[in-house]
C-alpha cells in the first residue's frame, strides 16, 4: 500500500503519525505533498516520509490518495487531480461538507472514491471517523481506507446520507464533550477544589468512563445504576441534570449541529455547481 497526502496539515499529520506508528506502511511508502514548504520538510524530517515536488508526483507515486487539505482549497487540488489521477488510484477526502458527487465529477471514471469525516481527537490517534464510498469503490477499497482511519482510532462504514448526522454527533462531539468536561471542573471549584486539581479529577473521571464502556461492552445505563445507591448521593445529583433536561439538552445539540452540517453541504453543493 502507497498512500499519497495532499495536504500535511494538522489531518494529514496525524494519520501519518498513525499509519507509522501501528506499522500498518512503511515509511517509505508514504508521500507528502504540501504547499507550505516547511510543512512537507517537517514531515518528512520527523517521520522519514518521502516528499514530493508537486501534486501529480505525489499522485503518480501512490496507489491511495488522502485529500487532507481545507474544502475551499479542494477545487484547485481536484481539477490536478482529475488530470494525474488517469490510473485512478483510490481517492480518500476527509474535507468537510464536499460530496462523493463532486469528487466523482472531477475525476476520471471509475476512480474509487471515499469520502470520510473524521474527528479532532485523531490528532491523539483516539479518534472517531465514518466513512462513505462513492459508486466506484469496492470492499477491497473500503477495507484500505478502513485501516487508515482504524490508526488514529475507530471507524465505521455509513452511507453518505448519514454523514450530516456523523458531523452533528462525533465531529462537533468534542465541543460538547468539552463543554461538559468545563462545567463538571466549575462544580468542583464551586464546591472549594483547587481548580487544577478539579480539572485533573474530572478529565480522569470522563476518560476512566468511556473506556470501561468502551471495554465492558455494557450499556452506559447499567453502568450508571451501578454507582446509582438508593438515596444516595449520585442519584441526588441526576435529579438535577433530570429536571432541567440535560439528555434532551444534549439531543437537541446533535440535531441542531446536523441540520447546519446539512444546510451548509446543500449550499456548498449549489455553489459548486455553479
Ligand atoms: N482538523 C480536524 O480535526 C478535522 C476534523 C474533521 C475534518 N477535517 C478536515 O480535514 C481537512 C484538513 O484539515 P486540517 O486541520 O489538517 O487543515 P490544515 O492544518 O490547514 O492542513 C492543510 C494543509 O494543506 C495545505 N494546502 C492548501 N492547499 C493546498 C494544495 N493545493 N496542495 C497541497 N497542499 C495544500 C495547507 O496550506 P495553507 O495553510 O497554505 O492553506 C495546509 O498546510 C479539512 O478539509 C477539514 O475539513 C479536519
Amino acid at each position: 500500500m502507497k498512500i499519497g497526502f495532499i495536504g500535511g496539515g494538522n489531518m494529514g499529520e496525524a494519520l501519518v503519525r498513525g499509519l507509522i506508528h501501528a506499522g500498518i506502511v512503511p515509511p517509505d511508502h508514504l508521500t507528502v505533498y504540501d504547499i507550505q514548504r516547511d510543512r512537507t520538510e517537517h514531515l518528512t524530517r520527523t517521520y522519514g516520509i518521502r516528499a514530493a515536488e508537486g501534486l501529480s508526483q505525489c499522485v503518480l507515486s501512490s496507489d491511495s490518495v488522502v485529500v487532507a487539505v481545507k474544502p475551499q482549497n479542494v477545487p484547485e487540488v481536484l481539477e490536478e487531480l482529475g488530470r494525474s489521477a488517469l490510473h485512478r488510484p483510490l481517492v480518500i477526502s476527509i474535507a468537510a461538507g464536499v460530496p462523493i458527487a463532486v469528487l466523482e465529477a472531477a475525476l476520471p471514471e471509475g476512480t474509487p472514491v471515499v469520502r470520510v469525516m473524521p474527528n479532532t481527537p485523531a490528532l491523539v490517534l483516539a479518534g472517531a471517523s465514518a466513512l462513505a464510498r462513492g459508486r466506484f469503490a469496492d470492499d477491497t477499497h473500503m477495507e484500505t481506507a478502513l485501516r487508515v482511519f482504524r490508526a488514529v482510532g475507530v471507524a465505521h462504514e455509513v452511507p453518505e446520507k448519514l454523514l450530516d448526522a456523523v458531523t452533528g454527533l462525533t465531529g462537533s462531539g468534542p465541543a460538547y464533550v468539552l463543554c461538559f468536561l468545563e462545567a463538571l471542573i466549575d462544580g468542583g471549584v464551586l464546591m472549594g477544589l483547587p481548580r487544577p486539581v478539579a480539572a485533573d479529577l474530572v478529565v480522569q473521571t470522563v476518560l476512566g468512563t468511556a473506556l470501561m464502556v468502551q471495554q465492558t461492552g455494557k450499556h452506559p445505563a447499567a453502568l450508571k445504576d451501578m454507582v446509582t445507591s438508593p438515596g444516595g448521593t449520585t442519584i441526588h445529583g441526576l435529579e438535577v441534570l433530570e429536571s432541567r433536561g440535560f439528555r434532551g439538552a444534549v439531543m437537541g445539540a446533535v440535531r441542531a449541529a446536523t441540520e447546519r452540517s446539512s444546510a451548509l453541504g446543500t449550499t456548498a453543493v449549489k455553489k459548486t455547481s455553479g
